[in-house]
């Protein structure tokens, strides 16, 4: 524990806040050319596996209502694999582009000022018709794109906190963050719009995942070194920003479905 992280955290909150004293000063020099942003598209051009991920088949609409009653937070995954096509519901789901705008795409998932600064990786464990390993979505371009091949499913339970379900899950989403497409817009409040606009993405996943029959749990709690390194970002201007485990379960018994064992721990559970 950093020995001074309230008075950085105070100092935090009061550095990204706005004030109506401030605003107008602060600003007056600012600009942002959307013409000569950052690359808002981020690829692997040379990833030795790509797998096209094609339109996805959406079943048909489930009852809104029933997702939402129905969602919990599910951690005891069944060794039966997930679908790839159940995947590219997901992605879909959370990242899928819906409305050209011409210089700019829309997607199912909000995001302040559409700079969508969310990355979107995943190891797979257990996804039918995929290669265990490390994959990156490619957005634009709609497809998977295979950073590292192999079982990584101890390096990202270890990760994770040494969180079984990760270990068990069918793949465990992990979200970055790339700051340098917010900050030019937003400077200093990017700092807190990144988080949003994550908490976005891995919502419309946990839903899509309920409407599919599948558990999801949303996590906060992992190393953020083991993560960095696990996908190779330098955890300064492109860090970790969220993850969710996703896995085939039985019944809807979430309360069986508590991971064990039940005692406090520093994982958000
Ligand atoms: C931001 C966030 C972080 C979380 N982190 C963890 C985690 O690391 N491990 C875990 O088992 N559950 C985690 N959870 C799930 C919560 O424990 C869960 O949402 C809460 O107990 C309420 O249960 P429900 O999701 O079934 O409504 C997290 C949830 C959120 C929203």
């Amino acid at each position: 524990m950093h020995p001074d992280w309230k008075r950085i955290c105070d100092a935090f909150l009061t550095a990204t806040s706005y004030s109506p004293e401030e605003m107008e000063e602060g600003w007056k020099d600012r600009s942002y050319d959307r013409e000569n942003r950052p690359a808002t598209y981020l690829t692997y051009p040379d990833a030795p596996v790509r797998v096209e991920l094609g339109e996805p088949s959406l079943p048909p609409t489930p009852d809104l209502w029933a997702v939402l009653r129905g969602r919990r937070s599910k951690r005891n995954f069944l060794p039966e694999p997930v679908t790839l096509d159940e995947l590219n519901c997901m992605l879909w789901g959370s990242q899928g582009i819906v409305q050209d705008m011409g210089n700019y795409q829309l997607r199912t998932a909000p995001s302040a000022g559409a700079l969508y600064p969310i990355e979107t990786y995943l190891v797979v464990n257990n996804v039918e018709g995929l290669q265990p390993g490390l994959y990156h979505l490619d957005v634009r371009g709609w497809a998977l794109e295979g950073l590292r091949m192999g079982d990584l499913s101890d390096e990202a339970c270890r990760a994770l906190l040494d969180q079984e379900a990760v270990r068990a899950s069918g793949l465990t989403f992990l979200w970055t963050a790339v700051m340098e497409r917010c900050e030019a817009k937003y400077y200093e409040r990017a700092y807190r719009y990144v988080w949003w606009d994550v908490g976005h993405i891995s919502e419309n996943i946990s839903l899509v995942a309920t409407a599919l029959g599948l558990g999801a749990c949303c996590m906060g709690a992992w190393h953020d070194s083991l993560v960095h390194e696990l996908i190779g970002i330098d955890g300064k201007e492109h860090f970790s920003a969220l993850t969710t485990a996703v896995g085939r379960i039985e019944g809807n018994d979430w309360l069986e479905d508590r991971r064990a064992p039940p005692k406090p721990s520093p994982d958000g559970g």
